[in-house]
């Protein structure tokens, strides 16, 4: 997986000694109230240690899930992933359109600072630069948090969808210049 710097922020692949932190970001609900059809938190650590794996199967070299830290402390912040998105029906880990998405989860310390904006923007770059054509995000109708960093990196909103996550969503998409 390719390490990306940003002007304040490395991202990097998640490691073991992250599971601490990866836990704690997921077992907040306010983290997880808008994601997925039927949000739930993070019950243990070991569901932390399991996504970390999870993750790394995804690094394809293209998509994967980025820890985001700050580039002078190496303090933990977040994770963009970029990866397949699972179409809706009654297997969610299909994904028959090949559309791949990028999204965020932060620590709620890291809020209100642009860092998910910064590291979703570089990842955004990553990908196109990788001949991802088309990359769309999906959020909650009422996350305007995250549709505010799609915005900002510059994705174009579609309006509402139920094609992904048997959930409905505003779409945005970003396409390569
Ligand atoms: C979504 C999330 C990553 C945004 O993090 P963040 O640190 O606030 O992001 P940034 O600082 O880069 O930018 C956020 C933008 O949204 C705006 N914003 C924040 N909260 C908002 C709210 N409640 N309503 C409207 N806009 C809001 C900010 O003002 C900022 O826009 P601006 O720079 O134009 O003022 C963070 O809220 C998070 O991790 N949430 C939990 C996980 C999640 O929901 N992920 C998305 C799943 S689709």
């Amino acid at each position: 997986m390719l390490t990306i710097h940003t002007e304040r922020l490395l991202l990097r692949p998640f490691v073991g000694d992250d599971a601490d932190f990866v836990f704690d970001v997921y077992s907040r609900w306010e983290v997880q109230r808008y994601i997925g059809a039927v949000p739930r938190v993070m019950a243990s650590l070991s569901e932390a240690f399991d996504h970390i794996r999870a993750w790394h199967d995804l690094d394809d070299g293209v998509h994967g899930v980025w820890a985001v830290t700050e580039a002078d402390s190496g303090k933990l912040l977040g994770s963009i992933l970029l990866k397949f998105i699972p179409a809706s029906g009654s297997d969610l880990t299909v994904c028959p359109s090949g559309d791949t998405e990028i999204g965020w989860h932060f620590h709620p310390d890291a809020w209100g600072k642009g860092c998910a904006s910064e590291a979703a923007s570089a990842v955004l770059k990553h990908a196109y630069s990788q001949d991802l054509g088309r990359v769309v995000a999906v959020t909650n109708p009422l996350n305007l948090a995250s549709q505010r960093v799609c915005e900002r990196i510059g994705m174009t909103h579609e309006g509402v969808t139920e094609d992904y996550y048997n959930a409905r969503c505003e779409l945005f998409v970003g396409t390569a210049a």
